[in-house]
């Protein structure tokens, strides 16, 4: 089907209350009008089809302008996301040394220890906002652990974090909370690059290249850090709570607490479902054409990993279902695709997972609040809800 340049786009991400509540304009624009113009230099892809077409492209779709609708994020230093080859390969090998399986089992007891933690705070009984009492914590304590940073930061840390999630996609130059912690993390970079050269964790991988790597400014480490620390924090508390919600929204808490061989199902179901991050940007470095709809050069393309994952032409008449057992969840798209496909996921699978056991194991008859009305979190880019009100059981 090709796309009508004139009409109004079924799906039309420059209009908030799209953004606030996509599926229905998504579900019109995956049958109607599957690639659309919402303003002449910007094209919007909804199929599984063309999202997978788009990122496995990288020589046509750039990586640059990512994540800014309009023009390009102002930052001190290019991020992983938003390069393309040859210097996104080298960046890329240099941070998945440190999500190699070995890491991660070694990282598995610090997960443990810090769900164990958040889980301590809990009561036994009543209602509470499984959020702000639980899920919060834990993917930016994992995240700092992992990188390196040192506990006594770490709530600071998580603070600013969050400031800087609520405020994207606009400007971050001049935000308190951005300053902050680039001197934080600066001060840690520093007192690092001084110490012995090792190899413990992320921070000394930046710091100390290895045979046929670069060596980066104390500004670029920062800066990469930073991105680990955003691109892991708001994405995995979305997929913990989105599964939270689903199952108790759906009745199958407590099937899993009685069967927990599903539990890894309901994880990327939940992705699929509600696809943390809902969309990437790419920009087309010549003409192309997808489907039979021709998409100029410089014209920016938003990929909407959301719609992909409820394509009822891949996943069929139940897409829109949340379904413990269905046959290959995880061939979702939420972690996007192709060289920039995202490097935490085994991380994020592992994190849901220990925080999901421990949430069933303690509560096996948890409910939703009668009184629980879901309602988006403002970030535009993101999907959970700002709460989840439970009565723990
Ligand atoms: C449920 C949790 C997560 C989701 C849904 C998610 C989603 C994504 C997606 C869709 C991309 C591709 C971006 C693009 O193509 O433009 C990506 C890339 C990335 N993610 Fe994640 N992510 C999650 C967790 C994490 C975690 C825990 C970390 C790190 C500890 C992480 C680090 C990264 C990095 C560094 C990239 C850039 C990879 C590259 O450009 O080569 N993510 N993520």
């Amino acid at each position: 089907m090709s796309e009508d340049r004139t009409a109004t786009p079924p799906f039309n991400p420059l209009d908030a209350a799209h953004l606030n509540d996509p599926d229905g304009p998504l579900a019109v624009a995956r049958t109607r009008c599957p690639v659309s113009f919402p303003r002449p230099n910007l094209a919007s892809v909804v199929t599984d089809e063309d999202v997978r077409y788009v990122l496995s492209r990288p020589e046509v779709y750039s990586n640059r302008g990512n994540f800014a609708i309009d023009g390009e994020l102002e930052l001190p230093a290019q991020l992983i996301t938003m390069i393309d080859p040859p210097e996104h390969t080298e960046l890329r090998g240099r941070l998945l040394r440190w999500f190699a399986p070995p890491r991660l089992r070694a990282l598995r007891p610090e997960v443990e220890r810090i769900v164990d933690k958040a889980m301590a705070g809990l009561p036994a009984s009543g209602e509470v906002d499984l959020y702000e009492s639980f899920v919060r914590a834990v993917p930016a304590s994992v995240v700092f652990a992992f990188i390196g940073l040192p506990e006594h930061l770490w709530r600071d840390l998580e603070d600013w974090t969050d400031v800087i999630n609520e405020t994207m996609p606009e400007p971050l130059i001049d935000l308190p909370e951005m300053g902050n912690m680039i001197q934080a993390i600066t001060e840690v970079v520093d007192r690092r690059r001084a110490g012995p050269p090792e190899l413990r964790d992320v921070i000394d991988g930046l710091l100390h290249p290895q045979s046929g790597e670069q060596e980066l400014s104390n500004v670029a480490a920062v800066t990469h850090i930073m991105q680990l620390i955003l691109a892991a924090t708001d994405t995995t508390r979305s997929l913990i709570l989105n599964t939270v919600y689903s199952l108790l929204a759906t009745d199958q808490w407590q099937t899993l607490a009685r069967d927990r061989s599903k539990v890894a199902n309901a994880v990327e179901e939940s992705l699929r479902l509600d696809t943390p991050l809902q969309f990437v940007l790419r920009t087309a470095v010549r003409e192309d054409t997808i489907g039979d709809t021709v998409i100029p050069a410089e014209t920016k393309v938003l990929i909407s990993l959301q719609s992909g994952n409820r394509d009822e032409q891949s996943w069929g008449p139940d897409a829109e279902e949340f379904r413990l057992d269905r046959d290959a969840a995880s061939a979702h798209l939420a972690f996007g695709r192709g060289i920039h496909t995202c490097i935490g996921a085994p991380l994020a699978r592992l994190e849901s997972v220990c925080a999901l056991n421990a949430l069933l194991d303690a509560y096996p008859r948890m409910s939703l609040s009668d009184s629980y009305q879901w309602e988006k979190v403002r970030a535009p880019m993101m999907r959970r809800p700002k709460n989840l009100l439970v009565v723990l059981g």
